[in-house]
């Protein structure tokens, strides 16, 4: 049983938030797929596709470590986009993703 939650926040008016529920040393991008959440992936979580990315609304996260950034940099990612796949949630965390 855990407390920890993150809350998938829909772009699309009406939607529903989804919280849900991260086991202790779950990342993000496992997390979302065992709460039922949609996330894309070509590499299954290997850290290697970047198309797990995440925009961060809200919560403390850490900066991206040097190997994330690379993937983050291939990607064209945002300043505020991060890899579900790398990212340890932690209290509070808010995220979206433009198909939900
Ligand atoms: S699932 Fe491929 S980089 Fe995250």
């Amino acid at each position: 049983m855990t407390d920890l939650t993150v809350t998938c926040r829909s772009q699309w008016p009406g939607r529903p938030e989804r919280v849900v529920p991260v086991a202790p040393g779950t990342d993000l991008f496992t997390a979302l797929r065992e709460g039922g959440v949609p996330i894309a992936s070509s590499c299954t979580g290997q850290k290697v596709c970047g198309r797990c990315l995440v925009t961060v609304l809200a919560g403390q996260v850490g900066a991206p470590e040097a190997d994330e950034q690379r993937v983050l940099d291939r990607a064209g990612a945002a300043p505020d986009e991060r890899l579900a796949c790398r990212l340890a949630p932690t209290p509070g965390l808010v995220v979206t993703a433009g198909y939900w």
